[in-house]
């Protein structure tokens, strides 16, 4: 079984001023501690980006943006490419997150050319999938959450994805304090892994880290870190405070 190094991620969404960020990356790096040798990613919003990279410079927290462009550069009013985001100091991008989706109107189809950019760019993607309550309710979170990767990822070879970071974030558990019970996230990682197995191969669905999100707490980490195939968390609204995310970091 390959052992696959954890992520713990906080995404910031639109939140911290300047000053803000600058406390909050003092408060996580401060005595930085982590029991499990994760991998830590913040993604702060665009006005923090240059400014927390620069503070991360040196400390084992990495940078990520919350979303890219699919172009390089261009007329694409309040919009940041992929280039941008290096050069302020990215190293991954979150891409495909629901509020992208149902707030923005980003589809399978545009999601798809920005994960071809971020790739051309060496950004790495965290790629986020999850349904929705109905859908659920339905019967059709794996089928949901297929088509999504099937949209997001279609034409890549395995070697073009090699470092993918998968996301699973329930739609219903982001932000409402609802946490998917481990049984439930474990059994949609599973099905994630198993269908990277068909679609790529065995080596590439046991080497590719599968996160949950939403909701996870100082007080539930444990339970869903536990869980086979789940390989880290995406963390909102306690990657904000540093005394929780450090807790989340080092989870047992
Ligand atoms: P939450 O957000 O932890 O506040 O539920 C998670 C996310 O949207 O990535």
């Amino acid at each position: 079984m390959t052992k696959r190094t954890p992520i713990i991620a906080g995404n910031w969404k639109m939140h911290n001023t300047l000053a803000e960020s600058a406390a909050l990356i003092e408060g996580l790096t401060k005595n930085f501690e982590n029991k499990q040798n994760a991998e830590v990613i913040v993604a702060p919003s665009y006005t923090s980006l240059a400014k927390v990279a620069e503070l991360c410079k040196g400390t084992a927290i990495e940078v990520a943006t919350q979303d890219v462009h699919w172009e390089d550069k261009g007329a694409f009013t309040s919009a940041v490419s992929p280039v941008q985001a290096k050069d302020a100091g990215a190293t991954h991008t979150i891409i495909g997150h629901s509020e992208r989706r149902s707030v923005f109107g980003d589809t399978d189809e545009i999601l798809n050319k920005k994960v071809a950019a971020a790739l051309r760019h060496g950004l790495t993607v965290i790629f986020c999938v999850g349904e929705t309550l109905e859908e659920r309710e339905a019967n059709k979170t794996l089928s949901v959450i297929e088509g999504q990767l099937e949209g997001g990822l279609k034409g890549f070879t395995e070697e073009q994805l090699k470092g993918l970071i998968i996301a699973y974030e329930p739609v219903w558990a982001i932000g409402t304090g609802k946490t998917a019970t481990p049984q439930q996230a474990q059994e949609v990682h599973a099905a994630i892994r198993k269908y990277l197995a068909g679609k790529y191969s065995d080596a590439f669905a046991q080497a590719t880290r599968i996160l949950y999100g939403g909701s996870v707490k100082d007080s539930n980490v444990d339970e869903i870190m536990a869980q086979e195939d789940v390989d880290g968390a995406l963390v909102g609204g306690q990657s904000l405070i540093a005394e929780k995310f450090r807790r989340i970091i080092n989870f047992n």
